[in-house]
Parts: C-alpha cells; structure tokens; sequence
C-alpha cells in the first residue's frame, strides 16, 4: 500500500498539525498539510500496523480558513509548518487537539472553548538558533543536515533579529552555530560556544523589561523567545498564584517567575539545573531568596512541600521527571501553577496528579509560536 494515492476526508485536526482521517480498513491516518474539513488527495507515506501516515498531494475540497504560505522555503525549512492556516485556524485546529489528548491521556473532558490567548501571527519570534552555511546562517533542512542559508529572511523573527543575522558583525563571527537574543526592544546579544569571556560579557549579556520588572539574562541561557505575549503569561500567572509563606520556582531558568512575584513573598527558592543561570538569578531575585541549581526532581525529594508553599513549575518539553511527580503525589500540596510548552506531557502529568487527588482547576493556552503546532500552557491543579 506504501505509495498508494487516495482521497481522505479530514475529521479533525491531529496533535502536531496534521489533518486526521481514517483509512477504509478503520485505521487512524495523519495527513500532512491538510485541515479540518477538507478533502485531499494524498499519498500515504508510512503504513504502520495500528495507523498510517500521508502527505497531501492535492487539496480537493478546501477549508475556507486556508491561507497561501508566506515563506519561499516552508516547504522544505519545516520550521512552520502550519504556514497553510489562518491564525484563527492554528487556535482551533490547537483547541482540538489538546481537547482530545486531555480526554485520551488524562481521562479529562476540557471545556470546547478554553481560552488561547495570541498576539502577532509574524515577526514575533525574539530568541533562536541558527546554523552557519558557507556565508549566511540558515536552518537544518527536515532532518537532513544540510543547511538551508535563510534565516534572515526568516518571516516569523523580529525584525531586529532577522537584520542582525545579515550584518557584517554577525556574518565575520567565526563559528557554525550561534544563539541569537532580541530583547524587545531593539537590543540584540549572541552567544556562540567558544567565545572568549571578555566578548561574553560585551555581547551576550542582556536584560529584558518584563511587566514593569527588568529582569538579566544572556544569549547563552534559556529564555522565553516571544516576548510581545509573555507580559499576557506572566498577569494570568500573577493572577492565579495565591500568596502563602514560600514560593517555589521549579525549572526556574534565571530566576523569571519567581523575580516577578518576589514583592508578595517573604520567602523565595528557585531550582534550576543549569549552573549558568546562578549569576543571572543572583541579580534577579531579592538578597534573601535562595537560589539552588540542581535537578528540580531532586530538589522536591529532599524537601516534601508542605501545603502553605505557593509552587510553580515550567518544565522542559518532555514534562515533570517521574520522580518529581512522585515527590508531589506524596507531598501535602494542595495547589500548583504548571507551565508547559508540551500540551502532550502536560496531560500526561495531569493524568498521574488526578490519580493522586489533584483536580485540573483552569487550563489555558498562549500561541508563543504561531505558524508551529507549538503552544504554551497554563494549567492550575488543586486537592
Ligand atoms: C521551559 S524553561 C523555563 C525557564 C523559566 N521558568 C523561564 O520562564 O524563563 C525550563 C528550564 O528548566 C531547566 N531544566 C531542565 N531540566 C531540569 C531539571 N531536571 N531540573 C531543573 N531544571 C531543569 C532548563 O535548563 C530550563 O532553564
């Protein structure tokens, strides 16, 4: 069957953006580059036992929301690959997706219309790494390791960046892979690895106004990358952390959340395991707040959190670590803020915490990287 064209109807939108169809034997099949909706021929790529996987060749009967792809390189680049769909589009194709993964992994039915919040479908995109071809930085193409030379043309970058990269400062700098920073307000840092320390400290080093705050970073550490919505983050997590004795910041990076909350607690700790962020978040967090780098899961094994400590975690994308969300199962939490960019390991998590007592209080989305399938989280969990 592998090769074989066919004509799908698509019934949904598939976690990772594609369209989602059933072939006639009743087997799941994910098609690419097709929407809810639509009817396409495509030709089925991958035919697995359980289900099958295609590529739209022709779209038949098309969703009205369908848009003509900005960027001359979408399809080969494979950066943003939901390009076709109209920002509405991208929301509710996201919508359904996190509706069906809930009810699947966590046995949760979300309400239809939970909020997304979004801001610019374009030019939004302040932090990124590129990869140097022989005079310009560029891409991977798909998975192969060839170097597609556009990333100054790249459509969803700020423009600051996207200038940056065709600059003789950036194209002189001699290495093959650089992480490039735009802080919002013009000002554009970069790390590479190597880099002497006197040229660390000149470019790489940076700060960020965020809600009134400002907040040091660099180009070398993580950092949130779309910084025109994260001010909408960081209300909605101000909004929804109650105040107790002790805030905890898990997976804290430089400190971020815990530096914007800080005035309401007497008592900080952040847990972070990357080392590189201590100098930043001992800049960031007040004098008498603790900053501990090491692994969060831990950090949560040796010290069982009692119920009066407001606790935020913002895992990487491959969610909590098994022992962290045993520690929190056996603590006496009654409340956590999760912040996720994962919504499949999000609910994973949910699934283990609602076994444990915990019910999902509110959950929200933030399209931080619209054109991707990518979305980010909020979720409040209480027993
Ligand atoms: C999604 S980022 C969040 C950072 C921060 N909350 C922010 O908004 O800037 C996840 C952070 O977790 C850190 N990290 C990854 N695995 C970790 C672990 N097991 N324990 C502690 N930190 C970890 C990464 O270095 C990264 O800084």
């Amino acid at each position: 069957m592998l090769e074989k064209e066919i004509i799908l109807k698509i019934e949904k939108a598939a976690q990772g953006g594609d369209g989602f169809s059933h072939l006639q034997d009743g087997r799941a099949c994910f098609v690419q580059g097709a929407l809810p909706g639509e009817t396409v021929l495509a030709k089925i790529t991958n035919n697995g036992k359980d289900f099958a996987k295609a590529i739209t060749l022709k779209v038949l009967e098309k969703n009205p929301l369908r848009e003509t792809p900005r960027c001359p390189f979408y399809e080969r680049c494979g950066g943003c690959s939901l390009q076709h769909a109209s920002l509405s589009l991208q929301i509710s194709m996201a919508r359904e997706a996190i509706c069906d993964t809930f009810r699947r992994f966590a046995h949760i039915t979300l309400p239809e219309n939970f909020p997304i919040h979004f801001g610019n479908p374009w030019e939004y995109r302040n932090r990124i790494r590129v990869l140097k071809a022989k005079d310009a930085f560029g891409f991977r193409e798909g998975a192969s390791h060839h170097i597609i030379p556009v990333a100054s043309k790249c459509k969803v970058l700020v423009p600051a960046l996207q200038k940056f990269l065709e600059s003789k400062e950036a194209l002189s700098l001699k290495t093959k892979e650089l992480q490039v920073f735009e802080n919002g307000n013009g000002a554009v840092s970069y790390f590479y690895k190597g880099m002497s320390q006197k040229e660390f400290l000149e470019k790489a080093n940076t700060s960020v106004e965020i809600a009134g705050k400002k907040i040091y970073t660099d180009a070398s550490v993580f950092f949130q990358s779309n910084l025109s919505l994260l001010p909408v983050l960081v209300k909605r997590v101000k909004e929804v952390t109650e105040v107790n004795t002790l805030l905890v910041d898990l997976f804290s990076g430089v400190g971020f959340f815990a530096a914007l909350l800080e005035d309401s607690f007497e008592k900080i700790v952040a847990v972070e395991r990357d080392a590189n962020c201590l100098r930043l978040a001992n800049k960031n967090l007040k004098a008498s707040a603790t900053f501990v780098s090491e692994p969060a899961e831990d950090w949560l094994e040796k010290n069982i959190v009692s119920n009066d400590v407001s606790l935020i975690v913002d895992p990487p994308r491959t969610g909590l670590p098994q022992s962290a969300l045993k520690a929190l199962c056996k603590s006496a939490l009654s409340r956590l803020i999760y912040v996720s960019c994962n919504p499949v390991t999000l609910a994973r998590d949910v699934s283990l915490l609602a076994k444990n007592g915990f019910t999902l209080d509110l959950l929200e989305g933030f399209a931080f990287y619209p054109q991707t399938p990518h979305l980010e989280m909020l979720a409040v969990l209480r027993r």
